[in-house]
């Protein structure tokens, strides 16, 4: 009799790569999380970002609990950095990359219409309050999901990471019309070399 042939079925909660990413996106980005206390959220986020295909994560302030990492099944601190900073202070951020405050502030752009920044670092606030003064100081853009209360934290970061992907990413528009399909994308072009003054 053939043993079980349904085992070798790919199950659900099973972590399964399914198509890489990065490649199509300009650009890098990293995400992280002020004051964060709960390893649920924390591993929650580091899967994520490792699945949206983030070239590092960071920690600011966080708790020492909340490295236990529960629900980070696919082990992603083996496959990207993670920064853990005391305070905002210690942050060390790539020259260029623009620090992006995820909040629920008056200021705040709401996700559909902001131009998520090429080099970018996102940055959540803690499960209980809201990113401190001094970090938002260091923020040069500030995002807002539109929701009518707020998220959970590594629910909002992943929310942040797929928007960038549908806005910087090379896919083809979404079709207006229910059951049409998406025209495919165009073949990205090489450019030719650009040629400097004597100036450089
Ligand atoms: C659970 S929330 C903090 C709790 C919240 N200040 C409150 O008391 O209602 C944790 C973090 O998730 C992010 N967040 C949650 N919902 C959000 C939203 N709709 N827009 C932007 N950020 C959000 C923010 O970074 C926030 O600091």
């Amino acid at each position: 009799m053939d043993p079980t042939p349904l085992l070798l079925e790919p199950r659900l909660w099973q972590t399964k790569v399914v198509k890489p990413s990065s490649p199509n996106v300009r650009g890098y980005f990293g995400i992280g999380a002020e004051g964060m206390s709960k390893s649920v959220n924390l591993g929650n986020l580091l899967r994520s970002a490792h699945a949206f295909g983030a070239s590092f994560v960071f920690t600011i302030g966080a708790d020492e609990r909340a490295f236990a990492m529960s629900s980070n099944t696919s082990r992603s601190e083996t496959h990207l950095p993670v920064y853990r900073w005391g305070d905002v202070s210690e942050m060390q951020l790539p020259k260029g990359c623009s620090l992006v405050g995820v909040e629920i502030l008056g200021e705040s752009v709401d996700l559909p219409s902001f131009p998520h920044p090429v080099r970018a670092a996102y940055v959540l606030g803690p499960e209980r309050g809201e990113l401190s003064p001094e970090l938002m100081a260091c923020c040069q853009h500030f995002v807002r999901i539109p929701t009518a209360f707020s998220l959970n934290v590594a629910t909002a970061g992943a929310i942040i990471m797929y928007d960038r992907l549908r806005s910087l990413g090379r896919y083809a528009p979404r079709p207006i019309t229910e059951g049409a399909e998406a025209e495919l994308p165009k073949p990205h072009i090489q450019g030719g070399p650009k040629r400097r003054g004597p100036q450089g």
